[in-house]
């Protein structure tokens, strides 16, 4: 419960360079599918916050060899099948991701594990990972409503279509861990397509997935090998959208931040910020796996916009910014078909109205989203912000007080440390740096 003293207006502008740090959605994924193939994965600029630590110990758990230095991670994979029965619980703090996937990777196995969270990942929705494995012959058993703390029992995994009834790219990389121990080849199909790292590093591993044009149809084939690899994250966009959104909306800035994930299931926020009128150039980088770049931005005035259902998946962890960036532009903008928001770390829905109103923001909520109404200045009306528990809540807060010439404060900033333990830090450089 760390209350800090938030930097606010009149601040320089931000000015310099950032090396934001490594994909979180990318070094889960390469910690799991390392700990699955057969022989050393090389994980570099892997990003070293409190989620990708559960996921990290809770293999260790599951019997992997996992060598660490400051900046990257080894994995000695011994081969789907190789995972051995946990003495204890596995932990999975506040990690979704961890939860998630580590169902499907346990669907299959030879023993039984049961998992278990801190409060906020207690209350979120279980079922929708539980309902699709279980019709592929997985037994998981949750609470009555389908929450933590959870038991699954490894069982024979049959090959059968699955149509998914969330977009949801957890929901879908379990089925495809799942899909891979199957007894058949067998297709998933999402409601929207969302991110694609799980597809992207498995064919890279030896995999054999296809993903058909219409990018929400996905064709896995069982395999019996994944060969380890090098994997270079790429930094992670959605840490990279708070340093964004503050050049886009602090008088006076320009920040290039280096090494960005650009891959295009990740890159709603860019398509926002272009939309809105924002002034900034992309850089893209030779590459081989995801894409990734450098992105230097200016600060301009910005336009409202218009935010529907087919738009989330890309920018459903920059939502929060999103509304941030509306509250600061000429005109009402909507945010809808956003539901989503509500079973995140917190209900992303009220905490951000809740903490942006405290700010002076005139902000509506509807059941899927919320109506902004922009304004050149917020007149606060406490100087107490509140993270809620929510590291993306919390560093969208210490942007949006960059805004205002209030003293103010943030409760529970150690929050931030679930994706971005460096934030703060990062923030502190820029607002040092030189025009
Ligand atoms: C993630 C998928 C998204 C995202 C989360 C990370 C992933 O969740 O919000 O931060 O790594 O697959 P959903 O799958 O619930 O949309």
């Amino acid at each position: 419960m760390r209350k800090i003293k938030l930097d606010t207006f009149p601040v320089g502008g931000l000015h310099g360079i950032i090396n934001v740090p490594g994909d979180k959605s990318i070094s889960h994924r390469a910690l799991m599918i390392g700990a699955i193939s057969e022989g050393q994965t090389v994980i570099n600029h892997f990003l070293w916050s409190q989620d990708c630590r559960s996921t990290l110990n809770a293999l260790r758990q599951l019997g992997v060899t996992i060598l660490e230095n400051k900046e990257q991670v080894i994995v000695h994979g011994e081969g789907i099948g190789s995972l051995k029965s946990p003495e204890q619980s596995l932990e999975m703090g506040n990690s979704g991701t961890t939860t998630r996937l580590l169902m499907g990777l346990l669907a299959g196995t030879n023993f039984t594990s049961s998992l278990q969270g801190d409060e906020s990942l207690s209350q979120r929705p279980m079922k929708r990972v539980a309902d699709p494995l279980s019709k592929m012959g997985a037994k998981i058993a949750t609470t009555k409503r389908g929450t933590l703390p959870a038991v699954v029992t490894g069982s024979k995994i049959h090959g059968t279509n699955i149509q998914l009834q969330v977009a949801s790219a957890q929901v879908k990389s379990a089925v495809i861990f799942a899909a891979l121990q199957a007894d058949a080849p067998m297709t998933v199909t999402e409601k929207l397509p969302t991110r694609n790292h799980t597809e992207l590093m498995l064919r890279k591993f030896g995999a054999d997935i296809t993903t058909q044009s219409d990018q929400k149809t996905i064709n896995i084939k069982p395999v019996d090998k994944l060969r380890g690899q090098v994997i270079n994250v790429p930094g992670d966009i959605s840490s990279a959208a708070f340093f964004l959104v503050a050049a886009a909306i602090v008088p006076n800035s320009k920040v290039l931040l280096k090494n960005v994930s650009l891959n295009p299931t990740r890159t709603g926020i860019l398509r926002v910020l272009e939309q809105m009128g924002a002034n900034f150039r992309i850089f893209y980088k030779e590459n081989k796996d995801e894409s990734y770049g450098d992105i230097e931005i200016r600060t301009s005035s910005l336009k409202s916009i218009r935010i529907a259902e087919n738009d989330i998946p890309a920018l459903i962890d920059e939502l929060p910014l999103v509304a941030l960036l509306a509250a600061c532009a000429d005109g009402v903008s909507e945010i809808r078909g956003a539901a989503e928001l509500r079973v995140k770390e917190t209900d992303r829905i009220t905490t951000v109205i809740q903490e942006l109103s405290k700010l002076g923001v005139l902000i509506n909520e509807l059941p899927d989203g919320m109506v902004i109404h922009g304004r050149k200045s917020w007149k606060t009306n406490t100087n107490v912000l509140d993270s809620h528990g929510d590291h993306r809540i919390g560093m969208m807060m210490a942007v949006a007080a960059l805004r205002t010439d209030q003293e103010l404060y943030l409760n529970d900033s150690g929050a931030i440390a679930v994706s971005y333990p460096s934030f703060f830090v990062d923030l502190k450089s820029l607002l040092n740096g030189r025009s």
